[in-house]
């Protein structure tokens, strides 16, 4: 198969890079870093005898998501790992959306609905999310605030960026059951995530990362098995064991198509 993973030059898409390539699949890794993805291929190849490609892309540019996307001419798995975790308030990309938001809703939604026709051709198309899948709350203010823009905190954020997921992608699933679609919590893992935090609250978490965090490597194998066993008909939930069949928010069934709606309308111009 091949498998687009976005974030894999670090942490748990890394893993998953890994995983993948042991099993004999080929990637496309998609991140910032050049230099993280060139050591990251040295090692897949040294684990696989696909083959292994690096785009480079910054997700906050949705203009520089629409152009990877574009220049993909066939894929079977897309897999989406990228990620921030501050305590910034919202704050503005150059395309005026929150940063945090973009990484983890909207550039998603757009790889998602960019690519769903290469991987529509694929006879095991599968789309994974790697997020909150089943451990986060619902968020209330999708209607008149969804964009966050006055009801902004670390929580909010972070309830409906995985919120958001769970309706794009159930969506999705309703309307295209060629393609398995899933969201998934990759649980406490030993990753660089928080390296951007103030320093007291990094240090924290690179502590708490290291004594309880899971190696990403086996989060990674985890994440690889909830993606070939994902269920068909409705987004799939899964667990950090890779477990898939968890429950969506109360509000889901209500709040799933507007959601989608507002996602479809917020990300027009790229779609
Ligand atoms: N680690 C945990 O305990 C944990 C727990 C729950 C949920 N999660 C979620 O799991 C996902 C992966 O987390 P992680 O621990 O693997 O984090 P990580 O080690 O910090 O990796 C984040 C990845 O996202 C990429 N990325 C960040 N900003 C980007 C941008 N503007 N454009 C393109 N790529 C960008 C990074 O690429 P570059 O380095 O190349 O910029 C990197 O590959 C995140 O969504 C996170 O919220 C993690």
């Amino acid at each position: 198969m091949l498998a687009l993973v976005v974030g894999a030059t670090s942490g748990i898409g890394h893993g998953i890079a890994v995983t993948l390539a042991s099993q004999g699949h080929s990637i496309i890794l998609v991140g910032r870093s050049s230099e993280a993805a060139t050591r990251i291929i040295e090692e897949c190849k040294s684990k696989g005898e696909g083959t292994f490609t690096f785009m480079k892309v910054d997700c906050f540019s949705l203009n520089s998501v629409r152009t990877l996307c574009s220049s993909i001419p066939k894929l079977d798995w897309l897999i989406m790992s990228q990620g921030m975790a501050t305590i910034q308030g919202y704050t503005e990309t150059e395309e005026g959306f929150d940063q945090k938001l973009s990484l983890h809703v909207y550039s998603r939604f757009l790889f998602a609905n960019l690519l769903e026709e290469k991987i529509n051709e694929s006879e095991d198309g599968r789309v994974m999310s790697v997020l909150s899948g089943g451990v986060h709350s619902s968020y209330s203010g999708y209607s008149n605030d969804f964009e966050l823009k006055s009801k902004y905190s670390v929580k909010n954020a972070a309830d409906a960026a995985g919120f958001y997921n769970d309706c794009w992608l159930d969506v999705m699933s309703g309307r295209n059951d060629n393609i398995k679609w899933g969201h998934a919590a990759p649980g406490f893992v030993n990753t660089k995530w928080g390296t951007e935090m103030p320093i007291v609250l990094r240090m924290v978490i690179r502590t708490m990362q290291k004594a309880f965090g899971r190696d990403k490597f086996k989060c990674g194998e985890y994440m690889c098995e909830g993606l070939v066993n994902m269920g068909k008909g409705k987004v799939d939930i899964i667990d950090e064991k890779g477990k898939g069949g968890g429950k969506v928010t109360k509000i889901h069934e209500q709040a799933k198509e507007e959601v989608f709606e507002k996602l479809s309308e917020l990300m027009k111009q790229w779609l």
